[in-house]
């Protein structure tokens, strides 16, 4: 499933040729920088051709809520917000997803109309690779897609290049998430779904990176589409406001990821009301 080395090397090459263009172009504004999008990924994009019933093919924001491994988001807690989420979507017709932990997949997947993630995926094929949790058997228990390189369960960039490629044979979202812009820009070039920039050290400090760091947001949404204008932005960490995601979405993004604001509020359905208000 993954590429070899020599793509790789490749990919690389033409994400630092466009790095050193963007760098060249911030401090040097006399020479005109390349044409928009004139240098791709070295694969097909794969984004437009596939999933055509799926949320890629969706324009409005996504908002996904990463229930991660949290007491309050699990079993029978993770059911709560899903039934939050799924009256707030319903009366406000926003995109709510949800990325429960691996067991309560299938439960949420069967029981509401919310698009739900994994919040990992390995890129293995089915067969001899115990503990791996496959895009195969993502797509049996009604997934929509997975989150990959998230934070907190950081891969290699083969290791996510072939998630994604797992993930799109399966039809499923990739959503990978980013730290900062140089991974967006490596991500990006790769051919997922959405990159997720999200600063480790706002996450989960109640500090929203729409507020604190929105240069960060701007830098990764310029160079993601330079690399690959079919792939869509989402930022999160501390994200918790209705306009925190206004911020985020005028910044250029598609949408937001977040958990602890919702997955710990006593009422979960108001702060996903307050979450989609300004869209
Ligand atoms: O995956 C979303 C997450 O990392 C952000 O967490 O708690 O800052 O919204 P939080």
């Amino acid at each position: 499933m993954g590429i070899g080395e020599a793509e790789l090397a490749s990919i690389t090459e033409n994400v630092i040729r466009i790095m050193l263009s963007l760098h060249k172009s911030h401090h040097d504004p006399g020479p005109a920088r390349e044409q928009h999008g004139a240098i791709r990924s070295s694969r097909p994009n794969s984004t437009s051709a596939i999933r055509s019933s799926g949320i890629a093919m969706m324009t409005r924001p996504l908002i996904l809520i990463n229930l991660k491994t949290y007491l309050e988001g699990t079993g029978p807690r993770a059911h709560q917000i899903a039934d939050a989420a799924q009256e707030v979507a319903d009366e406000s017709e926003a995109l709510i997803g949800i990325a429960p932990g691996y067991l309560d997949i299938h439960p949420i997947a069967m029981h509401y109309e919310l698009p739900v993630f994994a919040q990992h995926v390995d890129g293995e094929s089915p067969g001899a690779y115990t503990g791996h949790v496959t895009a195969e058997a993502l797509h049996s228990a009604g997934a929509s897609g997975s989150l990959v390189n998230h934070s907190e369960k950081r891969l290699g960039l083969s290791a996510i290049d072939a998630a994604i490629s797992a993930l799109h044979a399966q039809k499923l979202t990739a959503v990978v998430c980013s730290t900062n812009e140089r991974t967006s820009a490596a991500i990006a070039a790769l051919g997922p779904d959405y990159v997720a920039i999200e600063p480790p050290e706002l996450i989960g400090s109640g500090i929203s990176v729409s507020k604190a760091n929105p240069d960060i947001i701007r830098r990764s949404v310029a160079v993601v589409r330079e690399i690959n204008p079919e792939v869509k932005v989402l930022t999160g960490a501390g994200i918790q406001s209705g306009e925190c995601v206004k911020i985020a979405l005028e910044l250029g993004t598609d949408g937001v990821l977040l958990a602890s604001s919702v997955v710990k509020a006593k009422d979960p359905a108001k702060v996903l009301r307050d979450l989609v208000s300004l869209l």
